[in-house]
């Protein structure tokens, strides 16, 4: 089933949850059938900040049932290693790329826009606006006006579609999003991690090295489909839905929700090739109907 999300024209519903798929990390593990057989429509890249970033300190997960809480806090190489070494094979992924970029003020938010409007291949930007793994991360994507703001600031400076990724952590999630799609947004995508705090059970004291992290897994799926069902009421520009989504019967309630997309994020820690069973098991709900 082809679908047009924004201009960008993808084989199926079912895409990645950012974060939560490394396709040159696959490569190594699995072999070049990672790329020759990409299991999702489109690739969401990891956050990219500015500058390069070693993550929280560890340890950085914790398995809960049916959910995972992550405090992994964003490593990654920054704008310019990323840039040379990891774009150009990302390119050559068989899907639409889709770049997933922080800013931890709008003025590093806008250089990371303008830098990857200017690569070859890629064909949308994703904002997150709602990591809760970072001091600043949720400030923007609870607030509609900061959101919107931010939204308008780096508007002018691509014509790639622009994706807002919401946090389900604030007082009115459905809140956010019309501001956004006023100020310029294409898409929405939802929902980010809810912020989590698991215990040592003998200490009793923060497991993570983060202190807090965010809980995902299907464990969240029902929160996640209450907020996508608002936000699909409220917006018009499409929604990415995402939250627990482990089986092509999860994927297709939130498509009947009114998700344009549906993100596959802790499920493919569990099994890699998630995303293609996923796609298959909905195309065969689908079928049937
Ligand atoms: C280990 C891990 C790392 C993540 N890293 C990112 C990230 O870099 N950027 C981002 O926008 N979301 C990140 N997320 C959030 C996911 O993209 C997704 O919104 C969330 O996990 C809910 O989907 P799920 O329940 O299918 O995992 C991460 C999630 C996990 C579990």
């Amino acid at each position: 089933m082809s679908i047009n999300f924004c201009g960008i024209e993808l084989s199926g519903p079912v895409i990645n949850a950012s974060g939560t798929f490394d396709p040159l990390a696959a490569r190594r593990a699995f072999g070049e059938t990672v790329f020759t057989e990409f299991p999702f429509s489109a690739h969401v890249t990891k956050t990219i900040t500015v500058d390069p970033r070693e993550g929280n300190r560890p340890p950085r997960l914790w398995e809960a049932p049916v959910s995972l809480i992550n405090s992994i806090g964003l490593p990654n190489k920054g704008l310019k290693r990323w840039t040379e070494e990891d774009l150009p094979q990302l390119v050559a992924l068989p899907v639409p790329l889709i770049v997933n970029v922080m800013g931890f003020n709008r003025e590093e938010l806008k250089t990371l826009v303008e830098a990857v409007n200017e690569q070859e291949g890629v064909s949308g930007i994703e904002l997150n606006v709602s990591c809760p793994n970072v001091e600043t991360g949720t400030i923007v994507g609870s607030d509609p006006r900061e959101c919107s703001g931010t939204v308008a600031a780096v508007r002018p400076l691509t014509k790639l579609p622009l994706i807002v990724k919401l946090t389900p952590n604030a007082t009115d999630p459905a809140e956010v999003p019309k501001p956004a799609e006023a100020a310029g947004a294409d898409a929405v995508s939802m929902i980010n991690t809810l912020r989590g705090l698991p215990l040592h059970p003998i200490t009793r004291e923060p497991w993570l090295g983060g202190g807090t992290g965010g809980v995902s897994g299907p464990a969240i799926r029902a929160v996640a489909m209450s907020q996508l069902a608002s936000v699909c009421d409220s917006v018009s520009v499409p929604v990415i839905g995402m939250g627990g989504v482990d089986s092509g019967s999860a994927a297709a309630q939130m498509l009947s929700l009114g998700a344009a997309l549906v993100a596959v994020g802790t499920e493919s820690f569990r099994d890699p090739r998630a995303g293609a069973r996923i796609s298959a098991e909905l195309a065969a709900i689908q079928t049937s109907f």
